[in-house]
């Protein structure tokens, strides 16, 4: 049952097919936080059975809306969205973690709007003043090594780019990805993915070795003081102060492939600095060096996927690695960088870059001017408004929060975890054993969030953890609402629970 068949139950004359009566008992959950920016509440061009039978027809069915009455977004102001009836949510997922400064920042829409009057597109046959602007911007915020840019258009082809790279330069092939990873959809993509949902039943290329996830929550080792977060697990722990057993434990793992599978020489190493589609897991501290350390022994590339954690996601560093002290060969960035806008980009070095002109290399929209123009302008943005600075205050407000309600719903919550504004919350229905919550009762919180206007993301290999991405712009009163909205939705499903019994 959802929030809003839960009220029908109390006064079961109410028609919900009539929005007003929606607004008006939805109103009786948290209130959303003030916003001075006005929807405009023009008439939607298609009716909701338009779009659904739209939908049906003319788009792939594997774009599956996640709510059983899907959300129809029409508008989007920072970190709010309204949909097709007006009704305002709190986006805390942030189109996947891609809506970076916040939805239409009316900067970036001024800056992208003269840019549009100006110049979109010429390809990479001439010069253009953006890119060149944008490129030296990008590299500065990169450590010094990695000043050689590429610009593309999608997560998955900067990791296409970084692998055909690393193969060229080692002159190897065979690469070490983790289990639970994702590094995207594309045809050499999709064998580095470690997440079995994402997995087609065709070949895929070889040469792409899986270790162990060093998972200290889920996996077989992990303690309570293993992760880079404010939250640790409730898992028991002896490890004495500067050491950590499931470190050793997953690095021995790691060791293995060296020891059994793979050639003397390797090509390289591709890892998240905290995984996002697996559901926001963290390395033990120090696994992702001592990962680098035995590939680089090898004369293997160490990639860094910073698709998810860059940009200042992380709070306390503006990209990932930096927090587990690496410095990578290359580096992949996407969603983030562009505030939704396609961009995407491979950093590496002048000597790995050199690579590209082995043969002809081309991408038609990878940079051009219209794309460098939101780049920089969000970097700027980020810089200007502290964004990395608000991720790491909004982060550690939420995370502490979040903790809280993990000691308050015992039975229900199993995990906080993560840095800056890269949290789940993983749910279980056995906390103890840490068995994750089946999809319908997690389905059915979800769904009861949405009734009360906060959107927020789903991920982990059982879909079990809620993925919390926000825009960086967010602020205390969103992380209010956002707690009295989880705490609401989990007292509906304990109710529940208790009913059943
Ligand atoms: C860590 C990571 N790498 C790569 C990708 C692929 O990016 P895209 O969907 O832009 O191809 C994703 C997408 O979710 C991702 O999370």
């Amino acid at each position: 049952m959802n929030y809003l068949s839960s009220i029908y139950k109390i006064n079961p004359k109410i028609n919900f097919n009539n929005y007003r009566y929606i607004r008006y008992y939805s109103q009786l959950g948290p209130q959303l936080p003030k916003c001075n920016f006005n929807a405009k509440n023009n008439k939607p061009k298609l009716s909701a059975t338009d779009i659904e039978s739209i939908h049906k027809l003319n788009l792939n069915p594997c774009l599956k809306p996640w709510y059983r009455k899907p959300v129809v977004i029409k508008q989007g102001y920072m970190q709010y969205v309204w949909d097709n009836d007006n009704k305002r949510y709190l986006d805390m997922f942030g189109g996947i973690v891609t809506t970076s400064i916040g939805h239409c920042h009316p900067k970036l829409v001024e800056e992208t709007t003269k840019q549009l009057s100006k110049l979109w597109h010429t390809s990479s046959i001439y010069y253009n003043e953006e890119i060149h602007e944008y490129a030296k911007a990008l590299a500065e915020k990169l450590p010094d090594s990695l000043n050689n840019i590429f610009f593309c258009n999608s997560g998955s082809e900067a990791n296409d780019i970084a692998i055909l790279m690393a193969r060229l330069y080692t002159k190897s092939y065979d690469i070490i990805s983790l289990r639970n990873a994702y590094h995207g959809d594309s045809l050499s993509t999709q064998p580095l993915c470690g997440v079995q949902s994402w997995k087609f039943p065709i070949p895929l290329h070889f040469g792409v070795h899986h270790s162990t996830n060093a998972d200290p929550y889920s996996g077989r080792y992990g303690g309570s003081n293993c992760r880079d977060s404010i939250v640790q697990t409730t898992r028991h722990c002896e490890c004495a102060l500067n050491e950590c057993n499931a470190c050793d434990r997953y690095i021995e793992d790691f060791q293995q492939l060296f020891d059994s599978t793979l050639p003397k020489k390797i090509c390289g190493f591709i890892a998240e600095s905290i995984q996002g589609v697996g559901g926001v897991v963290q390395f033990p501290k120090d696994f992702l060096k001592r990962a680098y350390h035995l590939v680089r022994q090898r004369h293997g590339v160490c990639i860094a996927d910073e698709v998810q954690t860059g940009f200042g996601r992380t709070g306390t560093h503006f990209w990932g690695f930096e927090g587990h002290g690496v410095v990578p060969d290359i580096v992949t960035m996407a969603k983030s960088i562009g505030n939704g806008f396609p961009l995407a980009a491979v950093a590496t070095t002048s000597e790995i870059a050199k690579t590209l002109t082995e043969a002809s290399y081309f991408n038609t929209f990878g940079g051009n001017p219209l794309a460098s123009c939101v780049g920089l302008n969000v970097l700027k943005i980020i810089e200007d408004e502290n964004l990395q600075n608000n991720s790491h205050k909004m982060g550690t407000k939420l995370l502490r929060d979040l903790q809280k309600l993990r000691d308050n719903y015992p039975d229900i919550v199993g995990d906080v975890r993560g840095k800056g504004l890269m949290i789940g919350v993983e749910l279980t229905s056995d906390t103890k054993l840490r068995k994750p919550m089946i999809k319908s009762d997690f389905d059915e919180i979800l769904e009861n969030c949405r009734d009360m206007g906060l959107l927020i993301g789903r991920g982990g290999p059982n879909g079990n953890v809620f993925r919390v991405k926000p825009p960086m712009c967010i602020n205390e009163e969103d992380i209010d609402f956002t707690i009295n909205v989880l705490q609401k939705a989990f007292d509906l499903h304990k109710e529940k629970i208790v009913k059943k019994q």
